[in-house]
């Protein structure tokens, strides 16, 4: 369980955070949407124990730095070097690797592998990471967070340079995941997580809304969540971000 309670952070003088306050259940999955800017992975950040912040943040009742071993993060692409001089499977084992000094284990080998299939990458096993297309790079980053096992995940922007195939491929791959861990997801495309996502946080610094999909995701918190009015198509039990693709600039 994820409880956060009058969390604030800045840079500087700047103010990224102001008194955020929410609690996630495990396992669920919570998707973060906000403009440019927002402090959506400052939020991240702050979970990971990355920056520091004024309030309170408890990771199943611990601090951030003592967690650390039970999340797997995958950072938002554009802040990631991806020219990285090593083959896939290096990049997908290299995680487990640091958790034993006597080396790797065939069981690492074996979750590399499973993961690097689930998204459809195993046969790049031997291949150079930084040949791939920026959408492979991205199935590779979330098969080494898959690896991990963590309990918990964090990812920043995952679907960020993929296809649509590839979208809907990973949401179900989330899907399936979040019986048994708690997700935690930075999106500007809610649509192919709809269906799998438990807690929906609209954040502009502060939180717009936080609650179930079907309560936050309104025209209403659209517009005061981007500043111009985003249809909504709602239908039965589900509701969609007509256009997808909600990436507005400040
Ligand atoms: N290391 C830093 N030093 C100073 N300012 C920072 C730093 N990191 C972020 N900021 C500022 O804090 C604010 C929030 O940044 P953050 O990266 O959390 O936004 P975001 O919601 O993830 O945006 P995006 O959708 O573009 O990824 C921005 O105004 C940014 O300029
Ligand atoms: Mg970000």
């Amino acid at each position: 369980m994820i409880e956060i309670q009058n969390l604030s952070v800045k840079y500087d003088s700047q103010i990224a955070l102001e008194n955020i306050n929410l609690k996630l259940e495990h396992p669920s999955l919570l998707v973060i949407m906000g403009p440019n800017g927002a402090g959506k992975t400052t939020l991240l950040k702050s979970i990971l124990g990355l920056v520091e912040y004024e309030g309170k943040i408890k990771i199943f009742g611990k601090e951030p730095e003592e967690s650390r071993n039970i999340i797997g993060y995958m950072p938002q692409r554009d802040r990631v070097n991806t020219n990285i001089p090593l083959k896939v499977k290096d990049v997908v084992l290299m995680p487990l690797l640091s958790r034993y000094y006597f080396g790797i284990r065939l069981e690492d080998v074996k979750n590399a592998k499973r993961a690097l299939e689930r998204v459809g990458m195993l046969h790049y096993w031997d291949k150079n990471f930084s040949s791939l297309s920026g959408g492979e790079q991205q199935r590779v980053f979330l098969a080494r967070v898959l690896a991990q096992s963590s309990k918990i995940l964090i990812l920043d922007e995952p679907f960020s340079a993929t296809d649509v195939a590839t979208k809907m491929k990973m949401a179900g791959i989330l899907h399936k995941l979040k019986r048994e861990k708690t997700i935690i997801i930075v999106t500007h495309d809610v649509n192919p997580l709809v269906e799998c996502t438990d807690k929906l946080l609209l954040l502009r610094k502060r939180v717009i809304a936080f609650g179930d999909v079907m309560d936050v995701l309104n025209e209403e918190n659209m517009e005061k969540l981007y500043g111009v009015k985003v249809p909504i198509v709602r239908r039965e039990n589900v509701c969609y971000v007509l256009g997808g693709d909600v990436h507005v600039h400040h």
